[in-house]
């Protein structure tokens, strides 16, 4: 069904601070792309098919600017470590794992039914270092019918054997290898390049990641300014760097096509080059909870008119629940305002709405709204499996969800049109 029109509470961002609630309004799709949202329908979609979801909510499909594919199988594990002693306890020997197809299969139909269970319909995700795990994973997400991005993680230092690249060129070279396998055999999923972070990549890595980069258009990920620790070894490591993303820019790797995991320690002269470069912030609030590394001043970054999106940052966050994760940052944004920093107010429920739908949808193109031209992606929601007696508007009922859902509200999902649940 390439063209049709649902019919129910519907409810979307119109920038940072503002939503929009249409009543029994009527959501026009045509070949994947929305139409508009309307309080009556317009006479040329009358003939259309139409989908009544009755009193049900209808909202963007929300956008996951940062996870791990590898990491789902421990989500909820080693807790109680700090990022790198968690890195190399948890996550190192476990990514390690997936050298093996046979155990990488089950884990990636695992991660890929949650993730297609969820309310997440985009993504931008880590695989690890090896190609064919990294492809098995790509073909799942694929069939899945999300849209991804999906990165070869490269690293050639400190960091055990198995994950280690034995130098730049090699690494290079298994990359692009990795990119040709990918070339035309995807409809929804792209790959992204991937270079872990500053600590566990050479200067020469990143150097030809960079020329990657500018030869490919292909767009890239990383974390930047996640925890202190991590900072300290990048200042150790690149003593003239005048800040963290200064390592970055220097190879060419920040964009406008480039996101940058966290940013929770990002100084004033970092923040003013990721602006100057149009990067895309992924805010993981549970996951700089859980690995102690801090809170983001998320919403002054919103006031400065930075590119910021909402991640799980799963396995660093337990949950791929981005309802969750709106809590999540409006419950951190009040602790750091109480505990921190009196003159940056705690974020608001529009903006992390925002954050979960626009702020990280732009990153895929016009995505994350039910403006005409935008991405048909949509979640049609039951919140009546949390029961109350309050007859409740439809922007409560929403920023209720952010506390209260549960996947098994979710009565449909659309992503570019088609239905997948
Ligand atoms: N920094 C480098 N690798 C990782 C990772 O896997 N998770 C998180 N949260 N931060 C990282
Ligand atoms: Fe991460």
């Amino acid at each position: 069904m390439d063209h049709f029109v649902c019919k129910g509470q519907l409810f979307f961002s119109t920038g940072p601070d503002h939503c929009q609630c249409i009543p029994h309004g009527f959501l026009v799709c045509t070949d994947g792309i929305c139409q508009g949202a309307f309080p009556t329908l317009p006479d040329a979609y009358r003939d259309l098919p139409l989908l009544d979801f009755g009193d049900q909510l209808i909202l963007p499909g929300l956008v996951d600017l940062h996870l791990h594919g590898p990491q789902f199988a421990y989500r909820g594990l080693g807790m109680d470590l700090e990022l790198l002693d968690w890195l190399h306890t948890h996550t190192f020997p476990e990514e390690a794992k997936f050298q093996d197809l046979a155990y990488a299969e089950p884990a990636y139909r695992q991660f890929t039914h949650a993730l297609k269970h969820s309310f997440t319909t985009r993504a931008a995700i880590f695989a690890t270092a090896h190609t064919e795990a990294t492809l098995l994973l790509m073909d799942l997400l694929d069939e899945s019918g999300l849209i991804t991005y999906v990165g070869r993680v490269n690293m050639d230092r400190d960091c055990p054997e198995p994950l280690r690249e034995s130098d730049p060129k090699a690494a290079l070279e298994e990359t692009r290898r990795w990119l040709d396998a990918v070339q035309g055999r995807y409809h929804r999923t792209r790959p992204i390049l991937t270079p872990r972070f500053v600590p566990t990549c050479s200067a020469p890595l990143l150097e030809s990641l960079g020329q990657l980069a500018r030869e490919t258009k292909l767009p890239v990920q990383s974390h930047l300014s996640e925890n202190p620790k991590e900072i300290a070894l990048v200042q150790e490591r690149f003593p003239d760097a005048s800040c963290y993303a200064q390592v970055y820019d220097r190879f060419g790797l920040l964009s406008t096509r480039c996101i940058m995991a966290h940013c929770v320690h990002s100084g004033p002269e970092e923040l003013a080059l990721l602006k100057e470069r149009g990067v895309f912030m992924a805010h993981s609030p549970e996951s700089n909870t859980n690995l102690a590394s801090g809170v983001a001043p998320t919403r002054r970054f919103l006031e400065q008119g930075l590119s910021v999106g909402l991640a799980s940052d799963v396995a660093g966050g337990s949950s791929l629940n981005l309802f969750r994760a709106m809590a999540h940052a409006v419950q951190a944004s009040k602790l750091r305002w109480r505990l921190l920093d009196e003159d940056t107010p705690p974020l608001t429920f529009p903006q992390v709405f925002w954050l979960a739908t626009l702020g990280g949808g732009r990153f895929f193109g016009p995505v994350g709204t039910f403006a005409k031209g935008y991405a048909f992606d949509a979640l049609v929601l039951n919140d009546r499996l949390f029961p109350t007696v309050l007859p409740l508007p439809i922007e409560q009922r929403v920023e209720r969800l952010a506390y209260l859902a549960e996947e098994r509200c979710l009565t449909a999902k659309f992503v570019s049109g088609r239905r997948i649940l």
